[in-house]
């Protein structure tokens, strides 16, 4: 069990000095390999929770348990990918891909540069690839960002909203990557989304959120099978079902 969280409360003192609970009573277990996706409104807790998974900040009450270790600080283990991303603006595109599979030292350089060069090529980026970040727009950047964090081998991947800002085309694009690299590294990632369709097409088991306070409403296991179709009768089923149980109004 990779990820367990145990009894989790989450609370801020908000400016006028009251207590603000964000997080109530989260428990939750993420099996080895297992891709999960948080989903819920905005406001709900979702990246509080996942800032507390990777040790970035730490709970009120319980703890979380990750690969058997008790998480009281970031670790190499469990990448985070941001809705905000940042590349190196002093390495080109294929230098930025590249580095993160250099600073794991697996295959040679020239195996590094074909990897980079093949993932570039399917989202369209390949001849950006002796580009400097500051020539590219927001969507390339983000594009060329989420690459290199898939490529990073983490045994844990924890990303919030990454494909959020992004049209629908490289949306759907980098969905089926993040698939594809899953599938071939078995990583365990944990997806926030407040889109349905999102959860729907990427999740093994989608944790649905309430708000104020942040809370598991529901989870639900999805058996859909793998690619999965967004116009199969049982896609579009459990979408609406998902979307009736669902408060997303904001
Ligand atoms: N550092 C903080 N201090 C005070 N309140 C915070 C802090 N971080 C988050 N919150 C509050 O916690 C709630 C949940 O925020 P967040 O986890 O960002 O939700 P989500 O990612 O689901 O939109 C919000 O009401 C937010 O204002
Ligand atoms: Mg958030």
């Amino acid at each position: 069990m990779p990820i367990e969280v145990k009894n989790i409360n989450k609370s801020f003192i908000s400016k006028k000095n009251d207590q603000l609970s964000v997080l109530k009573d989260i428990n939750l277990n993420i099996d080895d390999g297992e891709l999960v996706c948080l989903l819920g409104p905005s406001g709900c807790g979702k990246t509080t929770l996942l800032r507390l998974i990777a040790g970035l900040d730490q709970p009120t009450s319980g703890e979380i348990i990750a690969n058997g270790e008790k998480v009281v600080e970031p670790s190499g283990d469990r990448a985070v990918i941001f809705q905000q991303y940042s590349l190196f603006p002093w390495l080109t595109v294929l230098q930025n891909v590249t580095f993160g599979l250099e600073m794991t030292n697996k295959g040679s350089k020239e195996e590094n540069i074909e990897t980079a060069e093949r993932y570039l090529t399917r989202v369209g980026l390949i001849d950006f690839k002796d580009s400097y970040p500051h020539e590219l727009s927001g969507g390339m950047k983000q594009r060329v960002a989420i690459i290199r964090s898939l490529l990073n081998h983490s045994p844990i991947l924890l990303m919030d909203e990454p494909f959020s800002a992004l049209d629908m085309q490289n949306r759907h694009k980098l969905q089926e990557q993040l698939i594809g690299v899953w599938k071939r590294f078995e990583n365990t990632i944990v997806f926030v989304t407040h889109d349905v369709d999102e959860a729907v097409y990427l999740a093994d088991k989608i944790v649905i959120m309430d708000k104020n306070p942040g809370r598991i409403n529901k989870i639900i296991e999805v058996d859909i099978e793998r690619p999965r179709k967004r116009d199969s009768k049982e896609f579009i089923a459990l979408q609406e079902s998902i979307v009736e149980n669902l408060d997303m109004v904001e």
